[in-house]
């Protein structure tokens, strides 16, 4: 893979960025599922964010990012600069506000932001994910108690089908029936 994410691998914990194994698993879900169009809640430095356009831009997709601090937003900004992305919006602000309303329909929507939030995101992209999509969420092992009341409001609506993943932080993959 591209030398910035080994670079960017050493700062890792300062940056609450995605373990390896988990940037290489989204990558390769991504491209055996065609995703075109993916929205993340949580860019930090970017390392997430190299993975994901990444794996996008072999299939002319495009990634929207949001985050909310402006350091480690313009730090993302240099970061995806180095690593010459171009199918990538960054987005400065707080979510769920920030969400931007198009394009309407994602492929993907990854969660990986404050953990007392995320009802609200389901609540406004449940909709907004195409069959056959994904939203991703992080942590959901390592946050298990804050984010149960998530898990039990994604486990229960029936357009989704959820799985949990032992790796990295824990991984909530919940596919869109
Ligand atoms: C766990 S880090 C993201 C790590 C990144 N996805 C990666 O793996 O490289 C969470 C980031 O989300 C940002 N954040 C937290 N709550 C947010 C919100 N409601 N809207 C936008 N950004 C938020 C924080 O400032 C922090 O930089």
């Amino acid at each position: 893979m591209l030398p910035i994410l080994k670079e960017l691998e050493k700062s890792r914990e300062n940056f609450w960025n995605i373990t390896p194994d988990v940037g290489a698993f989204l990558f390769t879900l991504i491209k055996e599922r065609n995703y075109k169009i993916g929205l993340e809640i949580g860019t930090s430095n970017g390392y997430s964010g190299i993975w994901l356009s990444k794996a996008l831009e072999e299939q002319g997709g495009h990634l929207y990012t949001i985050e909310s601090h402006a350091q480690r937003f313009q730090m993302a900004e240099e970061n995806f600069k180095k690593a010459k992305i171009k199918n990538i919006t960054q987005i400065k602000g707080h979510a769920p506000e920030a969400i931007p309303k198009k394009p309407k329909m994602l492929d993907f929507a990854f969660f990986d932001a404050t953990k007392y939030e995320h009802i609200k995101y389901f609540e406004i992209l449940e909709s907004r994910i195409k069959k056959g999509g994904m939203i991703i969420t992080d942590n959901i092992i390592s946050h298990k108690e804050q984010l149960e009341p998530y898990i039990k409001t994604v486990q229960k609506n029936k357009n989704f089908h959820s799985e949990i993943l032992n790796i990295g932080t824990g991984l909530m993959l919940s596919y869109r029936l």
